[in-house]
């Protein structure tokens, strides 16, 4: 931790440190309504996995606000692996209503956790970077920020995590898993109560409990919400891997939820990866394969 926090920071950072250790989740109602719309029917952008892609962030943060979206929820991994994490984190700090933990804002805040060298590196360059802003008001701040996400939240209309509701920071919820791994997804259904968005694979799509699992293009990127429970990963903002490397999140509507896709200027993040030597540049070149 950075060693120039005053008492009174390491004091509340410490009260954060407890409250993930008591596996606290919070629970929070929507922002008011801006217009004539009630919090059920405002539509709400769910972003996540940014991992400090500034470019890929600025065209999805432009896009919600064209649509004139007031309420946006992260998913985690703002940071990690990407060139601009100050200026991510700092953009989430002032659109979002609230952001969970994902396993590289754990890395960051606490220590990396069964990271390959390439992603360990990147978090240490990362850290690095929190620690050497010479204004203390805004690095203090960050942290403040890192040190508050919670593992998960139960929004009013859906619960969120990073990874999955039963290891909501760690585990990957796969594709595959519906034909490998069906007791676990059987297990992860269990503790759904209807709908519950996550990240972490950037693989977006929807699982339902059957097991089945649809990708945006099997349904035309729309999700029509019945009583059915699901588990819908929005994908990443940042680093995606299906394959396809714009940018994706999803809307949540009154009665959908909608998938988007845009492109961003990979070319200049790719440039600005290989100009660090902490961040390897498979982290730049697998941006434009979307891999
Ligand atoms: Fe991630």
């Amino acid at each position: 931790m950075n060693n120039q926090h005053d008492a009174e920071d390491l004091a509340s950072l410490s009260s954060v440190r407890q409250a993930h250790e008591h596996g606290d989740q919070t629970q929070i109602t929507p922002a008011p309504a801006s217009d004539d719309a009630t919090p059920q029917q405002q539509p709400i952008a769910i972003i996540s996995d940014i991992h400090g892609n500034l470019e890929a962030l600025s065209v999805v943060m432009e896009e919600i606000r064209r649509r004139n979206i007031k309420n946006i929820c992260c998913l985690g991994d703002v940071i990690g692996y990407g060139p601009n994490p100050l200026e991510c984190l700092d953009t989430v700090i002032e659109n979002c209503e609230f952001t969970i933990m994902g396993n590289h804002d754990f890395a960051i805040f606490y220590e990396p956790f069964n990271f390959n060298t390439a992603a360990e590196n990147a978090a240490y360059w990362t850290r690095q970077q929190f620690e050497s802003d010479p204004d203390r008001t805004r690095r203090n701040r960050r942290w403040r920020y890192l040190g508050g996400m919670q593992t998960r939240m139960m929004h009013e209309r859906f619960m969120a995590v990073h990874g999955s509701p039963r290891r909501p920071i760690n585990e990957y919820i796969f594709p595959d898993d519906i034909y490998s791994a069906s007791q676990k997804i059987a297990l992860i259904f269990e503790r759904v109560s209807h709908l519950c968005f996550v990240g972490h694979t950037h693989v977006p799509g929807v699982f339902v409990a059957q097991p089945d699992f649809y990708s945006p293009d099997d349904l035309n990127n729309r999700y029509d919400i019945t009583e059915e429970k699901a588990v819908i990963n929005v994908g990443s903002v940042g680093q995606p891997r299906d394959h396809d490397p714009r940018s994706s999140f999803v809307i949540l509507h009154p009665g959908h939820v909608e998938f988007i896709r845009l492109a961003y200027d990979i070319n200049t993040t790719v440039d600005k990866v290989r100009s660090i030597d902490a961040l390897d540049n498979f982290l730049g070149q697998r941006l434009l394969e979307g891999a």
